[in-house]
């Protein structure tokens, strides 16, 4: 479909996988979680949905991979259009600036996490889902569905088992949480469901679909369907710019300029408001956890389109 003033963006896309093709080897997959250390991490795969419908892909954007902290996005949103605001008082909204499994901050600022996307401030999440429904991870994978219209997303069920085999980090940072109150139900309940919410898989198509709402001021744009209202909306997209990446906030946003949420599965989504969702999987990551080729397309992207928020 030609749309006027729209950039090309089938032609784009052809142009960044032939431009990341040499970085696909320079990342490392992450491998504390033993079973994504089993990825490979050559694969390059990129998927754009724009809100007037028109859905573009490259690579192997049909190919399932580990959310990881992606979901994050999904878990925070769902948990602030239940409770509102009242989340702010178990957990903050200022980049931490520390690697997203630190311990160190948390001690010092009494067990309330930075902010919703670094591991801590994730755990409290899940709490809060915890206590409102029967099982956080259902309600989770549930509501990732409604977002990205398919109702197959999954758990994978091997990549929870190995992580919950391995979470010795993220069980600290959930005792030191319950001594200083900040965690309401059992450590073992809450690192369970988090370890399930982190194993869903999306393609890059789903997960540019399932963003897509965010791009939409909260409204799903094929459905109309009202998840955030506007302001909310406008309020995750900023935690987004200035957590959804980690210690590497403030790099991302000096190279790509748009909202983002990234996972050490190598997936990352990022949003142009008002226009589309993009979202991006390569399994290589930099030192602080981003998929190196991913930002790195993303940088392209917004360069050769010449769409960011700034
Ligand atoms: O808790 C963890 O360590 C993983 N389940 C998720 C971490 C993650 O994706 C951070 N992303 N860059």
């Amino acid at each position: 479909m030609f749309i006027a003033n729209s950039p090309d963006y089938q032609e784009i896309l052809r142009t960044i996988y032939d431009e990341v093709r040499p970085l696909l080897s320079q990342g490392k997959v992450a491998s504390y979680i033993p079973q994504l250390s089993k990825v490979s991490p050559q694969q390059f795969g990129m998927a754009i949905f724009c809100l007037d419908g028109r859905q573009f892909s490259i690579g192997s954007a049909g190919v399932k991979f580990s959310l990881q902290s992606v979901t994050k996005l999904f878990a925070l949103a769902l948990a602030f259009s239940r409770e509102g605001d009242a989340i702010w008082t178990r957990v903050g909204r200022e980049p931490s600036g520390n690697p997203f499994n630190s311990l160190v901050q948390l001690e010092y600022e009494r067990g309330k996490p930075r902010n919703p996307f670094i591991n801590a401030g994730a755990l409290v999440i899940n709490d809060i889902l915890s206590s409102r429904f029967v099982q956080s991870d259902i309600a989770i994978l549930q509501f990732a569905r409604l977002l990205a219209d398919q109702p197959d997303i999954d758990f994978d069920v091997t990549v929870a088992q190995s992580e919950r085999e391995t979470a010795h980090r993220n069980y600290a940072i959930a005792h030191l949480m319950k001594d200083f109150g900040n965690l309401h139900n059992p450590v073992k309940t809450v690192i369970d469901s988090y370890c399930r919410q982190c194993s869903i898989t999306m393609t890059c198509a789903e997960l540019a679909k399932a963003g897509s709402f965010l791009a939409q001021h909260g409204t799903i744009p094929w459905s109309g369907q009202q998840i955030l209202d506007a302001s909310s909306a406008k309020r995750l997209n900023a935690l987004m710019l200035t957590c959804g990446t980690y210690d590497a906030a403030g790099d991302f946003a000096y190279r790509v300029g748009l909202p983002a949420k990234s996972g050490v599965g190598g997936g990352i989504l990022a949003l142009v408001p008002g226009e589309l969702a993009v979202a991006v999987w390569s399994p290589g990551l930099d030192p602080t956890g981003n998929s190196l080729a991913g930002t790195y397309a993303l940088e392209r992207f917004t360069t050769l389109t010449a769409r960011s928020i700034f």
